[in-house]
C-alpha cells in the first residue's frame, strides 16, 4: 500500500472575532513502523490525526495514503477507503456497549462482507492475539479500561489496516496497564503497517521507531530511532 504522506496540511479553526491556527504546512511521510507524535495538551495532535483519518478537512493541502489523495475522494468512497485501509483506536475505547467484545471485533468485518463464519475465526484469533480470548462473551461494561482498549485494538486490526491512528489511546489507562497497550501496537508496527501513536507521554516515544514533537501547530523536532 505504500506511505502515508501528508504535504503542506494547514487547519485554522474560527475562533471568537479571528482564528486559530491548530497545525500549520505540515509536511511528512509516515514510512512503516511507529511514529510517535508527542506535544503538550493544545499543540495540534488530534487536529493532525483527524486530518490524517480523512473525519476533517484541511485548510490547505493533501494526504495521500499510497498515492490516493484522501480528501479528494467523494464522502462515501473516503468511507470506504478507510475501512479498507485504516485502524482506528482513541482515548476512550468506543465499542459498542450492546455488543460483546468478539461481536464488536467482528462488527468491521460485518462492514466489509466477509462472511459469517471467517468473520468469527478472525475475531477470535484477533481476541487471543490481545489476550483476551477468556473475555470473548463479555460486553464493554464487564470489561476493564485496559481490556477494552486492547479490544478496540484488536478491532482495529480486523480489516487489515495499512495504516493504523491511535490518539492518546492510553490517556485513560494507569502506567502499567497502558504499557500492556503500547507493546501490543508496536507488534502491527514491526509486521510493517504505518502506526501513528498520538500522545502527550514523553515516555511513549521510547517505543517508537521516529518521533515527531509538535508545539503550537508546527513540528519542532524529529528523531529517527529508539529514544531513551
Ligand atoms: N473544533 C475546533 N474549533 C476551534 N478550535 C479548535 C477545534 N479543535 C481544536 N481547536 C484548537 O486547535 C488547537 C489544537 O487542538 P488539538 O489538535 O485538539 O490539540 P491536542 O490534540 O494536541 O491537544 C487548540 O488551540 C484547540 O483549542
Ligand atoms: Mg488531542
Amino acid at each position: 500500500m505504500g506511505t502515508l504522506q501528508a504535504q503542506d496540511l494547514s487547519r485554522v479553526y474560527p475562533s471568537g472575532e479571528g482564528q486559530v491556527t491548530a497545525l500549520a504546512l505540515f509536511t511528512h511521510t509516515f514510512a512503516p513502523g511507529l511514529t510517535a507524535v508527542v506535544g503538550p495538551s493544545g499543540s495540534g495532535k488530534s487536529t493532525l490525526l483527524n486530518l490524517l483519518a480523512g473525519f476533517d478537512k484541511p485548510t490547505t493541502g493533501r494526504v495521500l495514503v499510497g498515492g490516493t489523495d484522501l480528501h479528494a475522494l467523494p464522502e462515501a468512497a473516503r468511507a470506504d477507503f478507510r475501512l479498507a485501509h485504516y485502524g482506528f483506536v482513541f482515548q476512550n475505547h468506543n465499542l459498542i456497549p450492546i455488543l460483546t467484545a468478539l461481536e464488536n471485533v467482528e462488527f468491521p468485518l460485518t462492514l466489509a462482507g466477509v462472511p459469517a463464519r471467517e468473520r468469527r475465526e478472525r475475531a477470535r484469533a484477533l481476541l487471543d492475539q490481545v489476550g483476551l480470548s477468556g473475555r470473548a462473551s463479555h460486553l464493554p461494561a464487564q470489561l476493564s479500561g485496559g481490556e477494552a482498549q486492547r479490544v478496540a485494538l484488536a478491532r482495529a486490526l480486523a480489516n487489515n489496516p495499512d495504516v493504523l491512528l491511535a490518539d492518546e489511546p492510553t490517556g485513560n489507562l494507569d502506567t502499567r496497564t497502558g504499557g500492556r497497550v503500547l507493546e501490543l501496537l508496536t507488534a502491527p508496527a514491526r509486521e510493517g503497517r504505518t502506526v501513528v501513536l498520538i500522545t502527550h507521554d514523553r515516555d511513549v516515544a521510547a517505543l517508537a521507531d521516529h518521533t515527531l514533537r509538535v508545539r503550537d501547530g508546527v513540528v519542532t523536532a524529529e528523531t529517527t530511532g529508539v529514544q531513551v
